[in-house]
């Protein structure tokens, strides 16, 4: 495990992209997940107001809103996930096995992970920045999902603004991105990677568990962390991609899926595992792979 540095390695590195009717210049910050993670967890939980995100290439561009704070911004097996009421969003961030599976090959996770990110201005054939943002790219080079930050030219009823009269203190926010992340002049506002602490899940959905035990397990487990006393966070969630012999659990300190947890269960994974670091054996999903690396 990596010890969380609140100060961004300074990367150095910008580039241009020559696009019609101008460029757009990138600056690149470190893309792993102690800084990622950070950034985007901000962005989404505390200037979920300010920011849009999407996608922008040759032919095609989409632009999501939100419209309040996102119901969920969490990571699952590498993935961070955001949802809101209308829409939801996947960014691999680190690794991620396939789940529990482990479906992806060496390759596929290298390839669908965050492999570039930077911050961008868009600038016009008169040398005039016009739009602000943060790109992605995957380990394949591709353009992933980017953040559009706040627009000087873009008033808040989503209106362009008289030309000459820009709004710069909506700059605020890229000016702040920049100041950490690409100058490292601030540190990350966060003592330890906001998207790294520990949460227990527990699948509701009636595929894995049609007579909605599902209910006694979660019960089980809240009243048994919240004993411990441990910095453990306890979800309902959907589906954990197990689909049979329910109750579903997962642990995400060390991505372990459990199937048929009963509240006995629950107290084993409670003192064998959570607190002891011993998975337990007899309900860990699938068991022969468990079994085999352990
Ligand atoms: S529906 Fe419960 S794990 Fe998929």
């Amino acid at each position: 495990m990596t010890i969380f540095q609140r100060q961004v390695s300074v990367l150095g590195l910008t580039s241009r992209e020559d696009v019609p009717n101008g460029h757009i210049e990138y600056e690149d910050f470190p893309h792993h997940i102690d800084v990622t993670a950070p950034l985007l967890h901000a962005l989404f939980q505390e200037h979920w107001a300010e920011v849009g995100l999407g996608h922008m290439v040759d032919g095609s561009v989409l632009e999501l809103e939100f419209t309040a704070a996102p119901k969920l911004c969490r990571l699952y097996d590498g993935y961070l996930t955001v949802l809101t009421e209308g829409w939801h969003m996947h960014l691999c961030l680190e690794k991620s096995l396939g789940g529990p599976d482990r479906r992806n090959s060496e390759e596929l996770s290298n390839k669908r992970i965050v492999s570039r990110a930077a911050l961008y201005r868009r600038i016009n054939q008169h040398g005039q920045a016009k739009s602000w943002g943060i790109q992605f790219w995957n380990g394949a080079g591709e353009r992933m999902m980017n953040v559009f930050l706040p627009n000087i030219f873009v008033g808040e009823a989503e209106d362009l603004l008289p030309e000459h009269k820009p709004n710069l203190a909506k700059l605020k926010l890229y000016d702040q991105l920049r100041r950490i992340y690409i100058l490292g002049e601030e540190k990350i506002p966060y003592e330890s990677n906001p998207l790294k602490t520990n949460y227990i899940a527990v699948c509701k959905s009636t595929r894995c568990n049609a007579d909605r035990s599902w209910e006694q397990t979660y019960a089980a487990v809240q009243a048994q962390v919240t004993e411990s006393g441990l910095p453990i966070e306890v979800i309902s969630s959907g589906c954990l991609e197990v689909c049979k012999a329910g109750p579903v659990l997962f642990y995400s300190a060390d991505k372990t899926w459990y199937t048929r947890v009963t509240p006995e269960v629950v107290t084993q994974i409670m003192a064998e595992h959570v607190i002891g670091g011993q998975p337990v054996l007899d309900h860990v999903y699938p068991p022969q792979k468990v079994l085999a690396t352990t």
